[in-house]
């Protein structure tokens, strides 16, 4: 799966990705998660976490590509659409909905019948962003993030995808 156009291209996750992908994660980890989750998450997020995290799941990982240079991730898991980050000097550009969408097709392409994603209730940009691209907000959630000792509660909005 390979689509571009003049500034992007959009393609499956390679090992090579792996040190860009978990950079970026980190980064747009805290900017969309600090102050809206619970502090022992943000404790059991470690740099190293991002490292094993992003080398673990490079199978179910989408990179967007500037220049051949990594610019943003999306990542699915079933019929979930689990980890959706760009590069901060890339947001704001469009790449956000390009990923979005390749994951939506990866998922339904798998023969699920509806995706669906959790986003933090405080990540008001995330939930407008998807609200954008027409993804219904069935409510609040409250999702246990998988950590090494189990897991951690944190409040959350379930959207499902327009397409199915
Ligand atoms: C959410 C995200 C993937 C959207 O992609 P995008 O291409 O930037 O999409 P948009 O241009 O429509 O912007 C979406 C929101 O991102 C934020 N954003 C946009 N440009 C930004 C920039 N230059 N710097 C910081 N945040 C920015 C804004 O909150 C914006 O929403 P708003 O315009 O309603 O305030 C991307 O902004 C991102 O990686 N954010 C940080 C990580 C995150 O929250 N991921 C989602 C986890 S569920």
């Amino acid at each position: 799966m390979t689509t571009s156009n003049a500034a992007a291209e959009v393609r499956l996750g390679i090992l090579r990705d792996v040190d860009d992908v978990a950079r970026i994660w980190r980064e747009g980890w805290g900017d969309a998660h600090l102050g809206h989750v619970p502090a022992a998450l943000v404790t059991a997020r470690t740099p190293a976490s991002f490292d094993e995290r992003a080398r673990d799941r490079v199978s179910d990982t989408i990179v967007a590509t500037r220049a051949g240079v990594v610019a943003g991730f999306v990542m699915t898991d079933g019929d979930q659409v689990d980890q959706l980050y760009l590069d901060r000097s890339a947001r704001g550009g469009g790449l956000g909905s390009a990923l979005l969408d390749a994951a939506e097709q990866a998922v339904l392409a798998a023969g699920h019948r509806v995706a669906w994603l959790a986003v933090a209730t405080g990540n008001t940009g995330a939930r407008r962003f998807y609200e954008r691209h027409g993804w219904i907000d069935e409510g609040p959630f409250v999702h246990q993030a998988p950590v090494p000792a189990g897991s951690v509660a944190v409040d959350c909005h379930r959207f499902v995808s327009p397409r199915r």
